[in-house]
């Protein structure tokens, strides 16, 4: 069982390049309901929900288009708004079949007037006037207001277990350190954007989700791919930090699913959307990494935090270094949004999905290029800070 296991998922690496465009979209692990398997390939739910007009504000990069083929899979109308800039790199499919409006946030939003929606996913919030302005235009005209946030809104991370009703940091202290500004500024923003648009729509009205890193296909950040890239090579790979530091990350499919069930579900509130289900440390991480990518790789812990801050390796997604501000950062309770639907694909699924698309024809070779060849990235670090570990360990 084992070797067929191993072998059928072996040569879906190998092929991944030609099978990326027809990996099955397998949903969410809901036991409570039956599912059916449609001829898209992605897997949805037997109930059927009632048919909504959805609008994502954004919608065309990471997250929206995998929300756009979940909602279409699921019975429901899409519209997007976006600038026209950004093409989505996956389920252009889905896309096309999307209605897009034009604008622009930042001052255009009459392609959104005069208009109606059973409810707004808000994707692209970057400042709260943004929200402000939508929310305040859309009040009539929307049922539900959805925001996209972060856990960002919980730095500094002192503490562990954070739940959602922790307080938020709503002004960035006029003290913070230069190099921490943009940290702060960021989850304030998102802080001060949940409540604008919890003010606006009312509380009865609103859901806020909160991801932590996202990973999966579509990705624009290269954060993730050390793992996939280094692995199927079968280069040395560092497992950094102490064996039991803990990991956090979601797969994005994941949150996407989520966003839209909670408007099927009418369910409002704020939700950490932070995987995995349970625990998970970062050597568990790698291996299992390593074992769904069949991957020869030697695996080195470097487990010394001096030394890991020394060589500035204090960030490798979805492992964060321990410290006083980022403590909590990699244990957020996610307890809630479990209780109401949240869902998790497999980490194998999740990593071996983004090596398939990053291999495939979505990803711009100059992309690929730029991502391998940056000396800032640890794969061409490494080489230089494994001699160093080993000096200091002689
Ligand atoms: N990535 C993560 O790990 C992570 C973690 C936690 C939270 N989040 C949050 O998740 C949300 C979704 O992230 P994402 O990466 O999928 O999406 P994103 O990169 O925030 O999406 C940008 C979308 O907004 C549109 N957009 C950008 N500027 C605009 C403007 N001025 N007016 C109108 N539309 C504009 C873009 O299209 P055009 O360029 O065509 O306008 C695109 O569709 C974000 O709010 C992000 O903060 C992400």
């Amino acid at each position: 069982m084992k070797k067929n296991k191993t072998i059928s998922r072996r040569s879906f690496v190998s092929n991944g390049f030609k099978a990326a465009a027809f990996i099955p979209f397998v949903g969410v692990p809901l036991t409570c309901f039956g599912r059916t398997k449609e001829k898209t390939g992605i897997n949805t739910l037997t109930n059927t929900p009632k048919p909504l007009d959805i609008l994502i504000l954004g919608g065309s990069s990471f997250l929206g288009p995998h929300q756009i083929a979940y909602a279409l899979e699921r019975g429901h109308k899409v519209t997007t708004f976006t600038r026209g800039k950004t093409a989505p790199t996956v389920h252009k499919d889905y896309y096309s079949k999307a209605e897009h409006l034009i604008g622009d946030r930042e001052n255009n939003l009459e392609a959104l007037k005069g208009r109606k929606w059973d409810a707004v996913i808000d994707n692209s919030g970057r400042k709260v006037a943004w929200t402000e302005a939508t929310a305040e235009l859309l009040k009539d005209a929307v049922g539900m207001y959805v925001y996209i946030s972060s856990v960002s809104v919980f730095y500094p991370y002192y503490k562990a277990n954070l739940k959602e009703e922790d307080p938020l940091v709503l002004k960035v202290p006029e003290d913070a350190a230069s190099d921490e500004r943009f940290t702060y500024d960021y989850g304030v923003m998102k802080a001060n954007s949940e409540l604008a648009a919890e003010r606006i729509f009312g509380k009865e009205r609103t859901a806020v989700v909160r991801p932590t890193f996202m990973a999966g296909p579509a990705d624009r950040t290269n954060r993730f791919l050390y793992w996939p890239t280094q692995l199927v090579k079968g280069n040395d790979v560092i497992i950094p930090g102490k064996k039991d530091d803990p990991v956090q990350f979601i797969d994005v499919r994941d949150i996407a699913d989520f966003t839209i069930r909670i408007l099927e579900n009418n369910t409002t509130g704020v939700f950490n959307g932070v995987g995995p289900e349970k625990e998970m440390s970062v050597t568990t991480f790698v291996q299992k990494a390593h074992e769904a990518l069949d991957s020869k790789s030697k695996l080195i812990s470097i487990d010394d935090s001096n030394f890991l801050r020394e060589n500035n390796l204090r960030f490798q997604a979805p492992w964060v270094l321990d410290s006083e501000k980022f403590h909590g950062i990699s244990r957020v309770n996610n307890q809630r949004a479990v209780t109401n639907g949240l869902r998790f694909r497999s980490l194998e699924k999740t990593i071996l999905d983004t090596h398939n698309w990053w291999n495939s024809d979505a990803v711009a070779e100059e992309r690929k290029d730029a991502f391998l060849s940056d000396a800032n990235e640890l794969h061409n670090r490494q080489k230089d800070l494994l001699e160093k570990w080993k000096t200091l360990r002689k």
